[in-house]
Parts: C-alpha cells; structure tokens; sequence
C-alpha cells in the first residue's frame, strides 16, 4: 500500500483542491493493482497459467523440506491467507509462502520477495545467507524510490517482475486487461463526436491528471502546448474547466459510465507519463486506446512496440516543439479520413502487431476486469519455480558431485531502470525561476540520491553485514 500512502502525501504537499476531478483522476490512474480476496485459504484457486495446477493449502507442521519465500516488504500485499505460512502448490512444485520475518534464519528460506515502493535500504533482510535469491516486483516507474533505477541495485537482485520486457516475468501489457481490451470497444462515430463538441463546446483535446510534480515534467510541456489548441483539463493539474454538473454533485458516487462518455466524445487524450521509461505503458495511454480517442502520448520511447498498428498513436517526441504538435492535431482535427486512419485498428483484423497478438495470447498472468490481477501470485509461482530447480539440483549435487549446478543468476539496469529525469521543454538549467515545480521537486537530485543508496547496499552485502542499522554509517562513507 505504500503507493497510496505516497499519493497522500503528494496531495498533502501540494494546494490540491481535493475536487471530484482528483478523486476520478486517483481512480483513474493509481488503483491498486491487487485487491484482497479473502476466499484464498484452502480452495483451488484458479488462474491462466497454472489453472487447476495452483492451490494452496496450510500445513500444520510446517516441517515440508521446500523452499520458503519470505515476503519482506509490503505485508499489506501477501497475497495469503495464513501469514505465518502458506504452502503453494505451483503444477508440481511447493514452497512455502510467508511474511513471517523469524523465519529469515530458517535454512529453508531460499526467496526473499520485495516490493519496490517498500524497499527500504534501512531494512535489509540481514544477516544474508548465499541461498538467499531476492525477487523484486514493481509495476509502478520508480518515482517513489529512486534506488530502482540503478545498476548497482538490480545487480543485488535475481528474479524480478517489472514493466520492462527484459524483467524475469514481464508484466508490460499489465493495463491491456484482455487480449480483446484494446478492439472491444468501438469508438464513438465522428458525426456523434463532433456533434457533442460543438453542443458541449467540448475542446478537441482532453486532459485529466492530479498528479502534477511528476519527473517527466509533463505540465510545462502541455502548458505550452495550450498556447497553441484548446485542450479542455478536468484535474486539478492545469485545470480549466469544471466537470459536468451531473458528474460532480458530491452526494452521488462517481459515475463511472457517464465518465466514460464524456471522454469518448474527445478526439484526442493528451497521455503523458509520470516518468520516462522504456515499456513503461500506463492506462493513459491504454485506456484512450481503449474508448477510441487518440492518445497523444509521451512516456515509453519504445511504445510503437506494443501498439496494434503503426498509426495508433501519436507520439510527442515525434514534433519538434509543441506548436509543430498543435498544428497536427488541428490539422487532424479537420481532416476526417486522415483522423479515421488513426482508429482503424478497431476494425476487424485491424489489430496487425503480432509481437502483441502473440504476447497477449501467451502472458503467463491475468488481470481481472476490474483491473486487479494476479501477477502477484504468479511471479511466486515463477520464483518457486526457480528456487526448487537449483535446491533440487544442490542436493543432487551433494550426493553426486558430477551433477552441474545452474550459474548465479542476476537482474541488471535492464530489469527496470529508469534514466534520469529531465525537463520536458528546454533544459533544466534554463529553468531560473526558483519557485518552479519541478526544480523544487529536486528529482535530479533524488536521483543520483538512489544511485548512493544503491552503493550503500552494495557495500553493506559485500561486507557480509549483519546488522540493518549500520545502512546510515555506509551512506556516510560514500558521500565522504
Ligand atoms: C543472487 O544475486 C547475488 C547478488 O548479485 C549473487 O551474488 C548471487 O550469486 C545470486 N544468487 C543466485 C542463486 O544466482
Ligand atoms: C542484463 O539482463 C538481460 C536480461 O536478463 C540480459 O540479456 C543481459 O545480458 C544483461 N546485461 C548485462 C550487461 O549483464
Ligand atoms: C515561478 O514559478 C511559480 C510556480 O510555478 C509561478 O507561480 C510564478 O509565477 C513563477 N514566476 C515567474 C517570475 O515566472
């Protein structure tokens, strides 16, 4: 839950008028990734990759020679029942599944999973042993701990479960809920789109975000883009226009449909992430896809990857400034057939990406319609998986020193890491004025932060630390 505790106090830092928009704009983009299900004690629960081969069952002794795999970080996360021990049958290998920190000493204790909002580099699971594999999972940018972007760190890593296609157990396409999502929908037809516009007096280009000290700095970028074509903006960033009445009036719940509606009836979505990162795609950019509005999208430079045709999107850094970028849109905006070609993957066999057709076929993971999935339990069958193939193999070996054991296996910048962050206009030396947003946010120097935190770890593994307290001393030694 860490990820909510952070957007608290995000809104706590900034004057946020905590308006219906923000509350859409949370539901909109930051909902957590897994809801509890309480009905996972004891029952065959299902899901894609493993079907009926996934249970879990609690064993009273406790005393099963298999792998454990303590959950460190983010108890609010276990995806179990039983905190003190879980066995999960993933086909035909168990292990155990815990957050119960005493059993860091047992010998069986081969997987140490971390959630990387959570990981705090002032609780290490200390002393270490050479069993130890440490998993990573995170499917945010790493905006909220700055540690993840570097070499050093995710060299400290084996197994891990991230937005990057490189990961271990790559959850990419995480807001692709379906493999149908991004077809299932037709647009709105034009007439109607344009008809709502004009009754509506509706801008050609929507904007809806409450997040605004994010690291790509995408405020400065659209600020100037508004010089140039009307975009209408709902959340509280940028914000210039009031939702509906019918939208706003505090005593209904947020009518999601209705939401729904009136974002369809845009032609296009401005779509910037939080973070510039390679394949780190969120519904900002799916969603619009989704309804069939067009994104205009600044995130993944890599993202044509995992779009259904070549003309789906529209990429900002395509343009070289943002008034290059308005005169597109305007032009699109009264070119029909030209704005049409934008929205044909929506027709039939108009999806023509195979790397994605076969991707979304064969992802080992699912996601609930309501957005929830169940990669948790998932990258656990992965990691216990891995972890019984080298214990089998060890023990194997001790018998018969003639069998191989499997080489080390570690994660690299490649897993996650995101570069450092820089202004989306100009550079950031430009910027002189003291009270800016993103300068005051100091990200660039949040960033090199990570990188000696990350080199504290290191040296505190390296020395074979046993105790966790000692973090601060480390980091004092690297900064001098
Ligand atoms: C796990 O990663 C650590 C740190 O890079 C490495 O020393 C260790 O050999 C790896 N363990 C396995 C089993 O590959
Ligand atoms: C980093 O990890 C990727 C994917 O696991 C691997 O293919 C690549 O060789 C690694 N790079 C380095 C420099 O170790
Ligand atoms: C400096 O930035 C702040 C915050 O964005 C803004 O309110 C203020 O008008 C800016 N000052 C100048 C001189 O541009």
């Amino acid at each position: 839950m860490g990820r909510y505790i952070y957007l608290i106090f995000l809104l706590s830092l900034a004057p946020v008028t905590f308006d219906l928009a923000v509350l859409a704009e949370l539901q909109y983009s930051d909902k957590h990734p897994y809801s509890e299900d309480n009905n996972i004690n004891d029952v065959h629960h299902m899901y894609s990759d493993y079907g009926s081969n996934y249970h879990t069952y609690t064993d009273k002794n406790g005393d099963m020679d298999i792998p454990i795999i303590l959950w460190w970080t983010s108890a609010s996360l276990y995806p179990h029942h039983d905190r003190q021990g879980t066995v999960i049958q993933c086909e035909d290998v168990q292990c155990y599944s815990s957050a119960n920190r005493n059993q860091l000493s047992d010998k069986r204790t081969r997987g140490i999973m971390f959630y990387g909002t959570d990981f705090d580099p002032t609780d290490l699971p200390l002393p270490g042993a050479s069993q130890h594999e440490w998993a990573l999972f995170h499917e945010e940018s790493p905006l909220n701990n700055f540690i993840l972007n570097h070499n050093i760190f995710l060299k400290l890593i084996n197994h891990t479960a991230t937005f990057r296609r490189e990961s271990d157990y790559p959850i990419t396409t995480q807001n692709i809920y379906h493999p149908d999502f991004l077809t299932i929908k037709q647009p709105m037809p034009l007439t109607v789109k344009n008809e709502k516009r004009k009754k509506n007096n509706l801008a050609p280009v929507l904007y809806v975000q409450s997040h605004c000290e994010v690291p790509s700095d995408r405020d400065r970028y659209i600020e100037e883009l508004m010089k140039h074509i009307d975009v209408d903006s709902y959340g509280s960033c940028l914000h210039n226009k009031d939702l509906p009445d019918h939208l706003v009036d505090p005593a209904s719940n947020f009518e999601k449909d209705e939401f729904l509606e009136l974002i369809q009836s845009y032609k296009f979505h401005l779509a910037f992430e939080n973070a510039i990162c390679k394949d780190y795609m969120t519904e900002k950019l799916m969603r619009p896809l989704h309804i069939g509005s067009v994104p205009i999208y600044r995130g993944s430079p890599n993202a044509k990857d995992w779009m259904p045709d070549d003309k789906s999107i529209i990429l900002v850094d395509d343009f070289e400034s943002p008034k290059e970028l308005a005169d597109y849109i305007k032009y699109l905006d009264t070119h029909d057939e030209a704005y049409e070609k934008y929205l044909e993957y929506k027709k039939p066999g108009g999806v023509k990406n195979k790397m994605l057709i076969e991707h979304l076929a064969n992802r080992k993971w699912h996601v609930n319609i309501d957005g929830s999935m169940e990669y948790f339990r998932g990258f656990e069958c992965h990691i216990c998986q891995k972890l019984n193939e080298r214990y089998t193999l060890e023990k194997a070996h001790g018998l018969d020193p003639t069998v191989e054991l499997l080489p080390p296996k570690t994660a690299n910048v490649s897993h996650l890491g995101c570069p450092q962050p820089y202004t989306s206009l100009g550079h950031p030396e430009d910027i002189k004025n003291t009270s800016d947003l993103w300068r005051k946010m100091e990200w660039v120097e949040m960033y090199w932060e990570g990188f000696d935190q990350a080199r504290a770890v290191r040296n505190m593994l390296l020395n074979h630390e046993t105790k966790p307290s000692t973090y601060k001393k480390y980091l004092r030694k690297i900064r001098g």
